[in-house]
């Protein structure tokens, strides 16, 4: 299995973006992870496609979008043109889900799926013809320094057996409060993508933070 690490920019220092960017491109991330918040999925505001446009600026990496809004076919075409690679809507906001994540994957880029902690995990099976990736939210969204709900082990174990069975090649990301101690156990119980913020962000080394969890995640695997 592989080890994708994403550093999400919720937690950067906006003062001081392209600096914070640069830092965190020494440890060689794989992606950069965008929290799109509209105030009403969540209870949090952050930024949209301009954002997007931005990092495209600053840097080469490809980046992924977590979409916690409840209109995201208004804004899916913006964060592709913007350069968006892959595109997690949230499961379970008020629209067509399947209609939702056909609209990514027909605009050309990649899809996933989000779900909140208790969303079932079984609810991804009639999305897998169309998805890449389900991500598995281990803090309920909106924002970023949240404590890592322990549960979300098991519900990756489960996730990863349904995914066995139904599509292998479907990779499972896991975003909030994912750190040193337990990078681990998530890659053990199947998780591959790693998206997180401050233990990223707010560490004194924040390129030697990147590195640190990729190599928790590898070593972890190995045992
Ligand atoms: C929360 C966001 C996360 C957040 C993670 O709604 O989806 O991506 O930025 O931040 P940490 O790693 O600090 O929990
Ligand atoms: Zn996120």
């Amino acid at each position: 299995m592989e080890v994708i690490i994403s550093p999400s920019i919720l937690s950067a220092d906006f003062a001081h973006l392209e600096e914070d960017i640069r830092k965190a491109e020494k440890g060689k991330p794989d992606y950069f992870h965008l929290d799109i918040m509209d105030g009403h999925f969540v209870p949090n505001i952050s930024y949209g496609p301009m954002i997007a446009e931005t990092m495209k600026r600053i840097t080469d990496k490809p980046l992924d979008a977590h979409l916690m809004i409840t209109n995201p076919d208004e804004y899916i075409p913006k964060f592709i043109d913007a350069g968006v690679e892959l595109i997690y809507p949230q499961i379970e906001a008020p629209y067509d889900v399947y209609r939702t994540v056909q609209l990514i994957t027909d605009l050309g880029a990649r899809a996933g799926i989000t779900l909140n902690p208790g969303t079932p995990v079984d609810q991804v099976i009639p999305l897998l013809d169309l998805i890449d990736a389900v991500l598995i939210m281990s803090v309920c969204p909106g924002f970023g320094g949240q404590q890592f709900i322990e549960s979300s082990i098991p519900r990756i174990n489960r996730l990863r057996e349904i995914l066995d069975d139904e599509k292998p090649e479907v990779q499972i990301a896991v975003d909030g409060g994912v750190d040193m101690s337990n990078i681990g156990p998530l890659h053990g119980a199947g998780a591959e993508f790693f998206i997180a913020g401050s233990s990223i962000f707010k560490a004194k080394d924040i390129g030697q933070a990147v590195k640190d969890l990729r190599n928790a995640a590898k070593s972890w695997a190995g045992k």
